[in-house]
């Protein structure tokens, strides 16, 4: 079976990639590398010790992915393609609704042409808004997203409702991503943001690799145990094998099937900075600022559903997340 990966040398889909080619599956990547290198492509390649066929270009270019659809006989697409900086979308939101929108329009009408009908979506938690409970299940309300990141996911979930509506013999799943942290255990990839990190573990990281001096805590006055937000860390690994697991769900059942990914456990920000501490020996300097805009308190998964329909269920802990996030760090730091 061949699945064609977009975005397959970014963070998720590269650990993706991974986990399908040690199960046999043949892969074919577009990339167009706006935030994400080549060499990702290689280091794949190291791991696995198989070849994977690599397309440089955009999801955007209608021609070049007519030519991949008759080159290959794609049976499934996973669309990771996408930009995800929510600070950047506020900066340049026609930037985000155009490369977010348009490429999975021009995606799912190549798709439709060529008679490909399956497709697995990486849509987010921040699809949720400001949820009022919590573990947030798949039946929570959506929207109130703020931010154009979070809106465009929220617009192509409406897409591919529509579309399956439209033409039921498509087969959609739409996976709602927690917080994916941590890295392979080779170190060869892992989470690699260009510049000043938005998020928390690349932000420790280079904390803990003296890069940056020391951690802004946004808010340590939230209705939480310690003050601090709590999320629902989980370890790309696993987050890379519930694609697995729901390209079994694609294969099978036509329709559209939204699953939560995430471990079902919230921890704060103290929580990951005492393991990380821990962990790695290391210690983390930090300062208590001013809550973050459009930041939530509490964020975490109910995890049922994708336990008792895909089997999934994620195996790694607290303590292998920020390990890797780490050895990720180390491993480069001496190649360079
Ligand atoms: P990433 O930036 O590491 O990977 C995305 C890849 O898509 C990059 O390699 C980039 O070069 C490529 N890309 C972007 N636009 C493209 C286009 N028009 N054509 C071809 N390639 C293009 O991001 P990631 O963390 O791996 O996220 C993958 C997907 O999951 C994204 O859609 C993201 O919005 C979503 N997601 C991520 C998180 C997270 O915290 N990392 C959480 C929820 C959802
Ligand atoms: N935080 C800090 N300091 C930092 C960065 C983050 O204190 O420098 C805190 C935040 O306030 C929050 C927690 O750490 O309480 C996690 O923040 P992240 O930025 O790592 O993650 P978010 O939950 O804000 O957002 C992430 C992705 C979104 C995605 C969302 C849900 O960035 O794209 O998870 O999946 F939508």
């Amino acid at each position: 079976m061949t699945v064609l990966v977009t975005g397959g040398c970014g963070y998720i889909g590269s650990h993706t990639c991974v986990e399908l080619l040690e199960l046999g599956y043949d892969v074919v990547v577009i990339d167009n590398l706006v935030n994400s290198k080549r060499e990702v492509i290689d280091r794949i390649t190291k791991i696995i010790g198989k070849e994977i066929i690599f397309y440089e270009g955009n999801v955007q270019d209608e021609k070049l992915l007519i030519s991949i659809f008759n080159k290959h006989r794609i049976d499934v697409v996973i669309h990771f393609a996408g930009l995800k900086a929510v600070g950047e979308s506020v900066k340049m939101p026609l930037e985000y609704y155009q490369n977010n929108l348009d490429s999975t329009l021009v995606l799912l009408s190549v798709m439709k042409e060529c008679d490909v009908k399956k497709i697995i979506f990486s849509s987010s938690a921040t699809v949720y808004g400001n949820a009022k409970i919590v573990p947030i299940k798949e039946t929570s309300p959506v929207g109130g997203t703020t931010n154009p990141y979070g809106t465009t996911k929220l617009f192509v979930e409406h897409i591919l409702q529509d579309l399956s509506i439209a033409d039921p013999n498509f087969s959609i799943v739409i996976l709602r991503y927690f917080n994916p942290i941590g890295a392979h255990k080779s170190g060869l990839i892992g989470d690699n943001p260009n510049g000043v990190p938005n998020n928390l573990m690349p932000y420790i990281v280079k904390v803990a690799s003296k890069e940056l001096e020391y951690l802004n805590i946004f808010g340590n006055d939230y209705p939480t145990k310690d003050g601090t937000g709590v999320r629902d860390y989980i370890h790309v690994v696993d987050l890379a094998i519930g694609h697995v697991k729901a390209l079994e769900k694609v294969v099978k059942d036509k329709g559209v099937f939204i699953y939560n990914l995430g471990t079902g456990i919230g921890y704060s920000v103290f929580d990951i900075i005492e393991a990380f501490e821990r962990e790695n020996d290391i210690k983390i300097l930090y300062k208590i600022k001013e809550r973050r805009d459009g930041d939530v308190a509490i964020c975490y998964a109910d995890v049922t559903k994708a336990y008792e329909e895909l089997g999934f269920k994620a195996k790694f802990g607290i303590k292998d997340m920020v390990r890797d996030s780490y050895n990720f760090y180390l491993k480069n730091r001496i190649e360079e």
